[in-house]
C-alpha cells in the first residue's frame, strides 16, 4: 500500500510524477504529496484525500515552479498516524533540506524517534516515516555523503520500507532503498525513474530493474547505480515490462471495475490458450516444476491466500479433491503464519495472490519454504516479490487490474486452478477419463457463457435498483458455490459498504436464521443437476417463511423458482463443478450496480488499497 514515484530527467517533472501517482492511486488515497527540486530549492506540495486535490493544488501554484529537474511523489494509505496533512508525505528533516517518501512500516521508529528528539530533532507528524527523514539527515550531517547517509540509516531500520530520498544540497540525485516492500527503477534515455510498482512508469519506459531487499538505487538523469547495503555494486538484470499503457485506460467504461468485469471472457480465453486446445491431450502446465513421480505420490496440498484469492483457493480445494483426490487445506495467510502448521517437505504449498505483494501471504510463503515445502505461486504479477519466491510459478495472465475490487484476476485464478486440478487428476490417473474430458470440453465454452451474461445485464441492474436501499444481505450456497457466495458478499461489502455475509446454506438454520425478516434479503445460488440443489431450495423456503425477500441466481428452468423467489437472475446452463467460473459474474455486476446507484466510489472504495503490503 502507498505508492511512490521518483523522477529526474528532461520531461516536465511535475507531470511525470503526477501521471505516475495517478497510475498508482489504487494503492492508497488518504493523502498525496510531491517534493520538487526547482532552481536549487526543494518545494513541497501536499493535500489530503484523493489525488485530484493535489492536482488542483499544483495547478494553483504552478507559477511557483520554474524549472524543475527532479522530484519524488507519494500517495498514502495511512498506517501510523491518521490521514491528515501533517502526516502526508513527503516528510522532511528539521531544516527541511532532506525529503523522504516511504512505503511500509518501521517497527523500531519509537526508539529511533526518542534518540533523535534528544539530539534536537523537531518532529511534526505522528508517522514512522518522519523518523527516516531525521535519521538520514543526522547521518548526512556527519558524513556529507547522501548515499552513505542512506546506507547507514537503513541499517538502523527494522521493519518494511521502500523509500526515496532527495537533499537540497545534492542536486538531481534520488536515492531509493528497499526491504520487504516493492521498489523498481525505470530506465530511460536522459531520464530515470524510481517507483513502487510498474504502472507508475509504464507510460514512459518499459526497461526496469527490480530492487531486491537491502539494495540501494542511486539515480541521476544519466546514471543508475545499484549497490548492496555495504555499498558494493550489484549487477542487475534489466527486464522489459510486459504491460501496455492502454491497460491503464477505462476504454469508454464508467469505471475500471466494469471494464475488468467485461474483460473476463477474453481473459479466460487467454488463460486457456495454449493449455487446452485438444481435449484428448493431457494438460501440461510446464510451469509446475515438480517431477511427475512426486506429483503422482502427492497427498497433501495447502493453499494460502487472502480475500478474493482465498475464495479462489476454496474453489481450488473443491476441484482438486474432487478430480485428483488429493487432500487440500485452505487457510487465510494471516492465520497460517501464527500457528504451528504441519507443512513439511512432502507438502505442496500453493500461494494465491493477484498482486503478488500481500504481506501476509509473503510471510506465509517464506515460512512454508523454511519448512522445505515446494511452493507454487498463482499470481497475476509474475514480476512480484511473491513470484520471486516461487519454486513453481503459474502467471494467470489477466492483465493489469486497476479497480481495487478484484474481478478478472479472480476468474483467471479459478481457471488456473481448473487446469491444475485436471493435470493432477490426469497424472494421478484416479479420475474417470470421460468425466475429465467433459470438463475440458465445457471449460472451453465458459467464455461464451460469460459473454451471454454480459450481453444483457438489465435483470441484474433492475435487481440492484430494487435492493440498493437494503442495509444487510445474506448470500447462501452449498458445495463448490459456497466460495461464490463468500466472494459475492465480499464484493458487495467492499464497494457499497453494505453488510453482506456468505453462508453455507445448511448453516442458516443453526443461527443466522434468527436475523431474518423483511429487511434482510437472501440471495441463493442454485445450480440444477448438483446434489445440493433441492436442499438449497428448501433452505431458501425456510428464509421465505421468515419474510426474507429472496433472490435466485440460477440456471434452472424450473417454473417453481419464479413463484418462490422475488427476483430471479438467470445464467446459462452450466455443470455444477464449473459453475463458479460464471456464477461470480452476475454477483460482481450486482455489487457494481448497487454501488453505482448509491453513488459510491466504485474503483477506490474507502479504507482499502489494491495491494496490502502490511501485516
Ligand atoms: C479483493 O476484491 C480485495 N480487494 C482483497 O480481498 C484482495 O483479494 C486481498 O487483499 C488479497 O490480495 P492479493 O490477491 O493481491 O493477495
Amino acid at each position: 500500500m502507498c505508492g511512490i514515484v521518483g523522477y529526474t530527467g528532461y520531461r516536465d517533472v511535475v507531470s511525470v510524477i503526477f501521471k505516475g501517482l495517478t497510475n498508482l492511486e489504487y494503492r492508497g488515497y488518504d493523502s498525496a504529496g510531491m517534493a520538487i527540486r526547482d532552481e536549487g530549492e526543494i518545494k513541497i506540495y501536499k493535500t489530503l484525500g484523493k489525488l485530484i486535490n493535489l492536482k488542483n493544488e499544483l495547478e494553483s501554484k504552478r507559477s511557483e515552479i520554474k524549472n524543475p529537474t527532479a522530484g519524488i511523489g507519494h500517495i498514502r494509505w495511512a498506517t501510523h498516524g491518521s490521514p491528515s496533512l501533517v502526516n502526508a508525505h513527503p516528510h522532511t528533516c528539521s531544516c527541511g533540506k532532506l525529503v523522504v517518501v516511504h512505503n511500509g512500516i518501521i517497527e523500531n521508529y519509537k526508539e529511533l524517534r526518542e534518540k533523535l528528539i534528544q539530539k534536537g530533532c523537531n518532529f511534526r507528524s505522528q508517522t514512522d516515516t518522519e523518523t527516516i527523514a531525521h535519521l538520514v539527515a543526522d547521518e548526512y550531517s556527519l558524513c556529507k555523503n547522501l548515499e552513505l547517509a542512506v546506507r547507514n540509516s537503513v541499517k538502523k531500520l527494522q521493519g518494511a520500507y521502500a523509500i526515496c530520498v532527495m537533499h537540497k544540497d545534492v542536486p538531481d540525485l534520488i536515492i531509493g532503498a528497499r526491504k520487504h516492500a516493492p521498489m523498481l527503477v525505470g530506465i530511460g534515455d536522459g531520464e530515470n525513474f524510481i517507483a513502487s510498482d510498474t504502472p507508475a512508469i509504464i507510460e514512459f519506459t518499459k526497461k526496469t530493474i527490480y530492487l531486491d531487499d537491502n539494495e540501494i538505487a542511486v539515480i541521476t538523469k544519466d546514471n543508475v547505480k545499484i549497490t548492496d547495503i555495504e555499498g558494493n555494486i550489484v549487477e542487475k538484470k534489466v527486464e522489459i515490462l510486459p504491460w501496455e499503457p492502454i491497460a491503464l485506460s477505462k476504454l469508454g467504461f464508467k469505471h475500471f471495475m466494469l471494464k475488468e468485469i467485461y474483460e473476463q471472457s477474453d481473459v479466460i480465453r487467454n488463460v486457456l490458450n495454449g493449455k487446452l486446445y485438444d481435449i484428448d491431450a493431457p494438460i501440461n502446465l510446464n510451469e509446475v516444476k515438480l517431477d511427475k513421480e512426486i506429483l503422482k505420490k502427492l497427498n497433501k496440498i495447502e493453499i494460502i491466500a487472502c480475500g478474493t484469492s482465498l475464495h479462489a483457493a476454496l474453489v481450488g480445494k473443491y476441484i482438486i479433491e474432487d478430480l485428483a483426490g488429493i487432500s487440500v487445506e485452505v487457510e487465510a495467510s494471516s492465520e497460517y503464519i501464527y500457528r504451528k502448521t504441519t507443512t513439511d517437505s512432502s507438502t505442496l504449498v500453493i500461494g494465491v495472490s493477484q498482486s503478488g505483494e500481500t504481506a501476509d501471504t509473503i510471510t506465509a510463503i517464506k515460512q512454508a519454504k523454511e519448512k522445505k515445502a515446494h511452493v507454487l505461486i498463482i499470481t497475476n504479477r509474475p514480476d512480484s516479490n511473491m513470484a520471486r519466491l516461487a519454486d513453481s510459478l503459474i502467471p494467470v495472465n489477466a492483465g493489469i487490474e486497476v479497480s481495487v475490487a478484484a474481478t478478472k484476476s479472480y476468474t483467471a485464478q479459478l481457471i488456473s486452478f481448473y487446469l491444475l486440478a485436471i493435470q493432477l487428476a490426469e497424472i494421478k490417473g484416479n479420475c474417470d477419463k470421460s468425466y475429465l474430458k467433459n470438463i475440458k470440453h465445457e471449460l472451453i465454452q465458459i467464455p461464451t457463457k460469460i459473454e451471454e451474461i454480459l450481453s444483457n445485464t438489465s435483470e441484474i441492474q433492475e435487481c440492484a435498483r430494487k435492493f440498493s436501499s437494503f442495509k444487510n444481505f445474506i448470500y447462501i450456497a452449498r458445495g463448490i458455490n459456497l466460495a461464490t457466495a463468500l466472494e459475492g458478499a465480499l464484493k458487495l461489502k467492499e464497494i457499497s459498504y453494505i453488510n453482506a455475509t456468505g453462508y453455507a446454506a445448511g448453516e442458516l438454520k443453526h443461527g443466522p436464521i434468527a436475523m431474518l425478516d423483511e429487511t434482510m434479503p437472501v440471495l441463493s445460488i442454485l445450480i440444477p443437476g448438483g446434489i445440493t440443489y433441492e436442499k438449497i431450495l428448501s433452505n431458501s423456503e425456510e428464509a421465505k417463511a421468515r419474510n426474507a425477500k429472496l433472490i435466485a441466481l440460477t440456471s434452472s428452468d424450473d417454473k417453481n423458482i419464479e413463484t418462490i423467489f422475488d427476483v430471479v437472475i438467470k445464467i446459462p446452463k452450466v455443470s455444477e463443478i464449473l459453475s463458479p467460473t460464471i456464477t461470480c459474474v452476475p454477483l460482481q455486476l450486482l455489487a457494481y450496480y448497487i454501488a453505482e446507484f448509491l453513488g459510491k466510489d466504485v474503483d477506490q472504495p474507502r479504507n482499502l488499497a489494491k495491494s496490502v503490503t502490511v501485516e
